[in-house]
């Protein structure tokens, strides 16, 4: 079972994956998480051109668009062992961010036609001034401009794919917490109900 948490900065997704993972694994089940970009070479080179200030200019962007997609492939190794297994993957990211991160759409989506496809897409939907509140602006992709273009594109993907669910991320932690659980839970035939 593979599960992503997609949102834009800031949405709280490394703290929700670990209430995640301890709930899962207190339900008898053996978990992973992984995260994109990776810390591997790839993943690092990443990280570093995601400092430059023309970040966002239109021929880094697809520079990037190449490089989190080489990430991928890298990380595509570890995936298919620990699905083997039959771990449960919770993963921070996946190809969703590029097609909203970067563009042309069409063009993201060949050369992530590999990509694989998570079960369950759990979309931290935050307000785009609180993302940029708690972001350390240490990135050229957190300011509000760019992050409502990217918003929006995640909206659209949320009402044009069914293994994505929105969950409001501007509640507290609790209440985000559980209603990531209650959305989990079928996967899993635990009971929904249950979860306060
Ligand atoms: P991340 O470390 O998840 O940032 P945060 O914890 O603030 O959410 O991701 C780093 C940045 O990389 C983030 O701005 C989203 C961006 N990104 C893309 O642009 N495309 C991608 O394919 C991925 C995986 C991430």
């Amino acid at each position: 079972m593979y599960i992503v948490l997609e949102g834009i900065d800031g949405a709280g997704k490394s703290t929700q994956i670990e209430l995640l993972k301890e709930w899962l694994i207190a339900n008898g089940l053996d978990v992973e998480t992984v995260v994109e970009p990776t810390d591997g070479d790839v993943g690092k080179l990443i990280r570093k051109i995601l400092t430059y200030p023309n970040a966002t200019d239109d021929n880094i962007q697809k520079t990037l668009g190449l490089l989190f997609a080489a990430d991928r492939l890298v990380l595509m190794d570890k995936l298919e062992k620990l699905e083997s297994e039959n771990k449960v993957i919770i993963s921070d990211r996946s190809f969703y961010s590029s097609l909203v991160y970067q563009k042309p759409q069409e063009w993201i989506y060949e050369i992530n036609k590999y990509a694989k496809i998570p079960d369950l897409v759990l979309l931290m939907d935050l307000d785009v001034a609180t993302s940029v509140s708690r972001c350390g602006k240490e990135d050229t992709f957190e300011n509000e401009e760019f992050l409502t273009v990217v918003k929006d594109a995640y909206q659209e993907l949320a009402e044009s794919n069914d293994n994505f669910k929105v969950i409001n991320a501007n509640n507290g932690v609790n209440k985000v917490s559980s209603d990531i659980k209650k959305a989990v839970a079928p996967l899993f035939d635990i009971c929904a109900d249950c979860i306060q």
